[in-house]
């Protein structure tokens, strides 16, 4: 959690927002003074709705005035929700000229008064400009609200929750991007609760996942996941979740080897995925040709890879599941381009650890905190062993449809938390650049049921009935269907994002 604090001096207010409504027990002097000046802000906005939106969404407002703006009007919401989330949300919607521009005005001080005669006359416009039709999928801009989530708030800490209502946050079949690998009830997957759990912090809530908001945040700009084929589940999701609200043929995505590219068009905007499965250099960084059993790392070479980070907007590393194979990993002696051969083994942890600290150093040396989000998730859990969560008739995570609801202190599934420990410390060293630590792994580890099992690939291929028949063998407790769990971890990184401030 204190990770997060860390990260309260980058998100210090650059300029008026609504994050400021927030308390902040810190900054006591500015809190009261904020305290009355909010409490003016939701006087006003009750007493007189419709007119100071227009005072309120004028610090957020940077898009030109053009024919669209005469033609629409903004309706500013303070939604509060149960618990101390407060989501802030600005819809836009097309002007109809209203009861409301005729209500008397006397005490309406000036300023509002000036927004509302400013209105008048954009109403005046419109009926002037009636007959401009707009393109059929003209789509109203968003506002650049920030939305409010406490900074305090441990997103991590809570419970899951069955919510068939607002889950699964998309259709498996409404997203083309999907690739086999996940697509579990397509193949042959018969239960779906999996797809019906939303995650509940116990002191807060997460905002509701708008994709144009979003959108908005990456509007020029590039969000990358780095890692192994975990952050390419979750970079599947991500796709999933945004696509949705971009028309046919103004989305495309391009595979182009370590990395995979998609692309939102009308908002210069690219969501995309870097093979890189252990971040530094290592012989499995062919992203196609990667079944190595003997991995070999270069713990100190990483700048091969991080040419392609570099000016990156939001960056979401990890590295996990590539080291589990065997208790030492592989450490090369020279470097693959000289044609080394010899390596030493060395146990895993002390690896890790000299991995993440290439990383880190390469963090530290090559990104600007004013423009670039980092984000480092922690390890994706394996549902290997079911007496490891007392279903003694289980084989491996294959007859799970239900999470492990209470986690009992003895419960061991076999993550190695030497190497969540070394993360949870290198991420937190880093002092120039803040990191936001996903730790997605205590809340990952009671999903059981949410893997791809036997509805999945092997080698490119759909396993067949009899492999499919033979779970002890073939069931991928590893990966992830979707949607699914994933697109949780991705409403945690949206969180993060939405309620930081808006960068120029
Ligand atoms: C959602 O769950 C409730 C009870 O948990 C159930 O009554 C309802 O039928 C379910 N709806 C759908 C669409 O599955
Ligand atoms: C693919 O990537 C390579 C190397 O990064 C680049 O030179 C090439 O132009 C890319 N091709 C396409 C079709 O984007
Ligand atoms: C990570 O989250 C779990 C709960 O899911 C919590 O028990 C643990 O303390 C957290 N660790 C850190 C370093 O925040």
């Amino acid at each position: 959690m204190h990770l997060f604090r860390r990260k309260s001096s980058l998100l210090s207010s650059e300029s008026f927002s609504m994050k400021q409504g927030g308390s902040n027990g810190r900054k006591g002097g500015n809190l009261s003074v904020f305290i009355v000046v909010f409490s003016v802000f939701l006087f006003a906005m009750f007493m007189y709705n419709e007119d100071v939106k227009s005072i309120a969404e004028f610090p957020f407002s940077s898009k030109s005035t053009k024919s669209q703006d005469t033609l629409t009007s903004s309706t500013t919401t303070t939604i509060t929700t149960p618990g101390p989330t407060t989501i802030t949300t600005t819809t836009t919607t097309n002007l109809e000229p209203s009861e409301s521009d005729n209500h008397d005005d006397s005490d309406i001080p000036k300023k509002v008064k000036k927004a509302k005669k400013k209105k008048k006359k954009k109403a005046k416009e419109f009926e002037q400009q009636k007959e401009i039709k707009l393109p059929e999928e003209e789509v109203a801009p968003v506002e650049k609200v920030v939305v409010h989530v406490p900074e305090t708030c441990d997103l991590f800490d809570g419970a899951w929750i069955l919510d068939n209502s607002t889950r699964p946050l998309y259709k498996e079949h409404e997203c083309e991007f999907l690739t086999e690998q996940v697509t579990c009830m397509r193949n042959g997957r018969k239960d779906d609760t999996y797809q019906k759990w939303r995650w509940q912090p116990k002191d807060c809530n997460l905002p509701k996942f708008d994709a144009r908001l979003l959108l908005e945040r990456l509007r020029g700009k590039r969000l990358m996941f780095v890692g192994d084929s975990l952050n390419r589940n979750q970079w599947e999701s991500m796709v999933c979740l945004v696509q949705s609200v971009i028309p046919e043929g103004k989305k495309k995505l391009v595979k182009n080897g370590s990395l995979n590219v998609f692309t939102a068009e009308e908002y210069d905007a690219t969501v995309e995925f870097y093979w890189a499965p252990f971040l530094v250099e290592s012989n499995s960084d062919d992203p196609d040709k990667h079944s190595i059993l003997d991995r070999i790392i270069m713990p100190n070479s990483i700048e091969k890879h991080g040419e392609n980070w570099k000016g990156v907007d939001y960056l979401i590393f990890n590295t996990y599941i590539w080291w589990m194979n065997t208790p030492d990993m592989k450490v090369l002696r020279g470097s693959f381009e000289e044609g080394s051969k010899e390596y030493d083994e060395i146990d895993r942890a002390i690896a890790y650890d000299q991995v993440l600290k290439t990383w880190a150093k390469w963090v530290d040396e090559n990104i600007d905190p004013e423009h670039t989000m980092v984000f480092f998730s922690s390890m994706s859990p394996l549902h290997l062993k079911p007496k490891d969560w007392d279903n003694p008739d289980g084989i491996k995570c294959a007859k799970e449809t239900y999470p492990i609801i209470e986690w009992k202190i003895y419960f061991n599934i076999g993550s190695d938390w030497r190497l969540f420990d070394v993360a949870v410390k290198t991420t937190s060293s880093l002092k120039r650049v803040p990191v936001s630590f996903l730790n997605i792994t205590g809340l990952s580890e009671l999903r059981k049921d949410a893997h791809t099992s036997v509805h999945t690939i092997r080698q490119g291929k759909l396993l067949t009935p009899e492999q499919k028949a033979n779970p002890q063998v073939y069931a991928d407790c590893i990966h992830w269907c979707l949607p699914g769990l994933p697109d949780v971890w991705n409403e945690l990184i949206y969180t993060r994002i939405v309620s930081s401030p808006w960068r120029t």
